[in-house]
């Protein structure tokens, strides 16, 4: 077989966060299909880095008092570090605040600009005259101009779902200083993306793109393409625009080129050579593996940008869905995201690559991690079907044969039965159908079981520990686990490593799949995985609470010490409209499924006719309070707030309460004497 020569990568995780599942269950997918060429010969290289650029990498660095360097340094040891830990095997993991980067963005640029592909021209934008910075939408916040919701970011409206630009929000502010931005006018740089609509056109439709987002582009292709603004105004933490002070190339050009700068960086230490790879007329091939949310950047920018400056374009782009964790999306605002190291505290990282391999197609469907299923399957599978027909067999192979394999197999069928599903194995490897594989292998790994449980070498082993045909039974079951973990290992390359040690054989490769074990020793079996426990699963998502928590009660504590520290002021008028009343809380109880909202319902006194009134709020003070200690406290409930529906029913009121977060909330209470429905003032 011909060797072929690969570069792969994946996206570059921003650095200033934490590595999480969702990044995770990329690198993971990219990691075995890496794996599995190189087990079948190739010469395949994985390059990665982190994506250093951009204003959120320059305010978070501004925030904790250190410059980006110390910031972009301290994250990308610490993804190394995660990467590593979940046998992530790249060649490279560089930066983009890089020298190469630089060196190659300057050059791409230069090219482009020299092929007339880079357009001048001035735009107004909002600028925070406190910051003395040009805001991105995401940056500016205020009332949506169609539906009057108040706190909408720049460009949308989160309740009517219109969009609009930052400029017609109504009393827009910076979310940075809080200061009413400005309309400023500067110089921009564009790609001219239109000049390269056909070749995008031909390109997308050249089998390099999934059918799914092949299809999802020529729509876009076939409405007319923008011009793409490349350049940021200072202050901005990236490269500076050759000649052109002041201005910064945009975080998204240089990302995809810290693709190359990553592989240049390995070059420059090692045999590779750049240009095979990166020629136009290169034959080496060139895969990136994305999510779904960043494909217009690699499947319409970057091939652009490529071929202006005349370097080659990827083989194929493949782009997957994101991973929910239990039905729901993860999320920063909800404390969902689980990160790796909490991960990693609790649980093997290969019970997570199984998991996911299981899971994984080529689509682009998002990927549900569903913390029960997880310890199912991953017991099931694993402990119960892999690595017990191992565990079946070794010890009468160790205790009446001294550890030798038998020169002859019994039932050869079954063996030659899991080696003919080889071509079908490694074709949805290739295509990234890795669900579909571990079925095939896990189906196997079920008529392995069967045949040990049909010959029961137990029984056998009662009257003769040293029949030929107990070791001939044994023989083939351990043959069996040989060739079963070995189309695992690009999936479980630690467990697979383990195996070769017990087998006491050189590191499997995918041809020695075509082979079989006899007449040879084998070491006493270890156990190669435990059990999955439901309380380490129950301890991970404890500590991805707490670590919310923290963070929400970080949060707060800066923006206390904020220069005021209040919102916006409110005119008088604005404040006796608010009709603050005594209310006894009558109940209180738990919501299924709520994380921190109880349901209370509240005595607010006598409507006009002399009547009971109540009210029923949802409030968000469960972790700080029981329900039954509410009962009968008095408090302040905001009476004539509209009412809100909310995901567990109507809430029509408001009460008081203050403190950080956590276990730390008070709820304002009202001193003995007061009575439901008294007016507070
Ligand atoms: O979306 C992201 O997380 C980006 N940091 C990915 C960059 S990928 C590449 F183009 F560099
Ligand atoms: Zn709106």
């Amino acid at each position: 077989m011909e060797q072929r020569k690969i570069l792969v990568t994946s996206a570059l995780p921003y650095a200033n966060g934490d590595i999480h599942l969702g990044h995770l269950m990329e690198v993971i997918q990219t990691d075995i299909w890496v794996r599995l060429q190189q087990l079948q010969g190739h010469d395949c290289i994985y390059v990665c880095a982190d994506d250093a650029h951009g204003t959120a990498i320059m305010l978070s660095a501004e925030a904790e008092g250190i410059t980006p360097q110390q910031l972009i340094d301290r994250v990308n040891e610490q993804h190394q570090r995660d990467f590593s830990d979940f046998l992530i095997n790249f060649d490279n993991y560089h930066s983009t605040h890089s020298e190469e980067n630089r060196v190659l963005s300057e050059s791409i640029y230069q090219a482009l600009d020299d092929n007339g592909h880079i357009a001048r021209r001035n735009i107004k934008q909002l600028f925070d005259p406190e910051k003395e910075l040009f805001l991105a939408d995401r940056y500016v916040t205020g009332t949506c101009p169609k539906c009057k919701t108040e706190d909408q970011y720049g460009d949308n409206c989160e309740a009517c779902g219109s969009t609009y630009s930052p400029s017609e929000l109504i009393n827009p502010k910076s979310s940075i200083s809080g200061a009413t931005p400005v309309e400023k006018e500067s110089e921009h740089f564009f790609f001219t993306l239109p000049v390269f609509h056909d070749m995008l056109k031909e390109w997308t439709r050249s089998g390099t793109l999934q059918d799914s987002v092949a299809n999802k582009l020529s729509e876009w292709l076939d409405d007319e393409l923008q011009e793409w603004d490349i350049s940021r105004d200072a202050p901005y933490f990236g490269f500076e625009i050759p000649e052109a002070p002041g201005k910064y190339f945009y975080v998204w050009v240089d990302a995809p080129i810290g693709y190359m700068a990553s592989f240049k960086n390995l070059c420059d230490r090692s045999d590779y050579d750049f240009d095979a790879y990166w020629n136009k007329d290169s034959s080496a091939e060139l895969y990136h593996f994305i999510g779904k949310d960043i494909i217009n950047f690699h499947t319409l920018f970057w091939p652009a940008m490529l071929t202006s400056a005349g370097y080659r374009t990827p083989t194929a782009v493949y782009a997957h869905g994101f991973l929910g964790v239990d039905g729901t999306k993860m999320s920063k605002s909800r404390g969902t995201f689980i990160n790796a190291r909490t991960y990693l505290d609790h649980l093997n990282p290969e019970y997570l690559r199984y998991y996911l391999a299981a899971k994984l197609s080529s689509g682009i469907d998002d990927l549900d991690l569903n913390l029960e299923d997880f310890v199912l399957r991953v017991n099931s599978d694993l402990v119960g079907k892999v690595v017990n027909i191992a565990s079946r067999c070794a010890g009468f192979i160790g205790k009446g044969f001294a550890g030798k394999l038998a020169s002859e197999l019994d039932t050869p069928e079954l063996l030659s039965e899991i080696q003919a599903a080889k071509p079908d194995i490694t074709n949805h490897f290739n295509e990234r159908e890795y669900g579909k594989a571990i079925r095939l292998i896990m189906a196997l790994a079920d008529k392995a079981n069967q045949y040990i449980n049909d010959k029961q070498p137990w029984v056998i082993a009662k009257t003769d520990k040293q029949s030929a045909e107990l070791q001939q039974i044994c023989s083939t079951g351990i043959n069996a686990f040989r060739l079963l973990i070995t189309y695992l290992k690009p999936v479980l390359p630690a467990m697979a490593e383990k195996a070769e040690e017990f087998l006491g054989v050189d590191p499997f490769n995918w041809a020695d799949l075509d082979s079989l074990l006899t007449d040879h020793t084998i070491n006493k079996f270890k156990p190669l995985m435990t059990r999955v426990e439901t309380d380490k699963i129950e301890a991970m998502v404890a500590a991805t609470q707490q670590e919310f928590e923290a963070q929400q009660k970080a949060e707060n504590k800066t923006m206390e010490n904020d220069d005021s520290g209040f919102e916006a002021e409110i005119e008088f008028d604005d404040f006796i409209k608010v009709d603050l009343r005594v209310a006894k809380i009558i109940t209180a109880e738990q919501i299924e499924g709520a994380d921190k909202l109880l349901k209370l319902n509240l005595d607010v006194g006598l409507d006009k006719s002399g009547a009971p009134l109540t009210r029923t709020v949802f409030s968000g003070i469960k972790s700080a309070y029981k329900p039954e200690d509410l009962i009968g406290k008095l408090t302040v409930v905001v009476a004539n707030l509209k009412p809100r529906k909310m995901k567990f029913g109507k809430s029509e009121g408001m009460i008081l309460a203050a403190g950080p977060g956590g276990e730390e909330i008070w709820l304002i209470e009202a001193s003995a004497g007061a009575e439901p429905g008294m007016r507070v003032t």
